[in-house]
């Protein structure tokens, strides 16, 4: 479902705290000026900080993949600003050389290869939201990625495409929770450092893709938050916002026979619309 957000009032995060991993370049950057112009206060980890933050806006060093550094990054924000609202688990890589390329030691073996993308995109996500539950943050959004949803031909990125549909298995996994609220955002190709990496922006104008601002993703995010829903996802595609896990539940459907739609009906679009919650609240 195709939804329009340009007419979006963000007067509900005025005041709210955020916390924004990833937040020093790119979308994550995009995100943290969007919250804060909201009037919200935001808390950013990044492995770099951005210059010129507002006063209602602090950056944090943080590794994202190292648990403690996880930790003190939403300590920090209490300290600073009371307690959190919403997080944006934004920071993540792209995977720089082929998974499947072998490396082999002196002796010829085959060398474990390097599980960056999977730490990161995945395993630090799921940390990042298991603080923010602890921390009774009631709003979570996850940037997830147009690959979990679209097979994008001609690049393989194997581990991201999978550390990408981790993401989305957090989303379905935790929608039915009733103590939190937990949205997605999936960027297409977006403007950022991540498509200079190697060759990708040219394949991208090459193969003729979309590619859209980091601000366009940031204004999905902030939708969300004004939102009394869960377990939604927004594609962004070229100035384009689809929501895609309502149509994806509903598809169920299709994919059965009677007998077993009859015994899978009760998981039907489980939860996705629940109307509680939420920072407008
Ligand atoms: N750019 C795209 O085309 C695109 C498309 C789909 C999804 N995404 C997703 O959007 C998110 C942001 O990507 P982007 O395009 O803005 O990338 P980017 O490279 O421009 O920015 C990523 C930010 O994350 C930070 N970061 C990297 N490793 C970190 C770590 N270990 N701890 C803390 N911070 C770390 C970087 O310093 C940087 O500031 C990622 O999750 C990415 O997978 C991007």
């Amino acid at each position: 479902m195709k939804i329009d957000l340009e007419r979006a009032d963000l007067s509900p995060l005025r005041g709210k705290t955020f916390v924004v991993t990833g937040g020093a370049n790119g979308i994550g950057r995009a995100i943290v000026i969007l919250l804060g112009e909201a009037g919200g206060n935001v808390v950013y980890g990044d492995l770099q900080l951005a210059s010129n933050d507002p006063q209602n806006v602090k950056g944090c060093i943080c590794n994202v993949t190292k648990w403690n550094d996880l930790l003190l990054l939403f300590e920090t924000a209490v300290k600073f600003f009371g307690p959190i609202h919403g997080i944006v688990t934004n920071a993540g890589v792209m995977e720089s050389s082929n998974f499947f390329s072998d490396d082999v030691d002196s002796s010829g073996r085959l060398v474990e290869p390097n599980h960056l993308v999977i730490n990161l995109n995945l395993i630090a996500t799921l940390n990042c939201v298991k603080i923010a539950m602890h921390f009774g943050c009631k709003d979570i959004v996850l940037i997830a990625s147009s690959r979990a949803y679209v097979p994008v031909p001609g690049m393989g990125s194997v581990t991201y495409t999978a550390s990408k549909y981790g993401v989305i298995g957090i989303l379905r996994g935790l929608r039915s929770n009733p103590d939190v609220c937990v949205n997605c955002v999936s960027p297409h190709a977006t403007d950022t450092n991540m498509i200079d990496d190697g060759c990708l922006r040219k394949t991208m104008h090459e193969s003729k893709q979309i590619i859209q601002t980091p601000q366009t993703i940031a204004k999905a995010v902030g939708y969300h938050f004004i939102q009394q829903w869960t377990g939604k996802c927004i594609l962004v595609m070229g100035n384009g916002y689809y929501e895609l896990e309502e149509a994806f539940a509903n598809s169920i459907d299709d994919w059965f026979d009677k007998e077993a739609r009859a015994s899978l009906g009760v998981y039907k679009g489980a939860n996705i619309n629940r109307l509680e919650g939420g920072l407008a609240n």
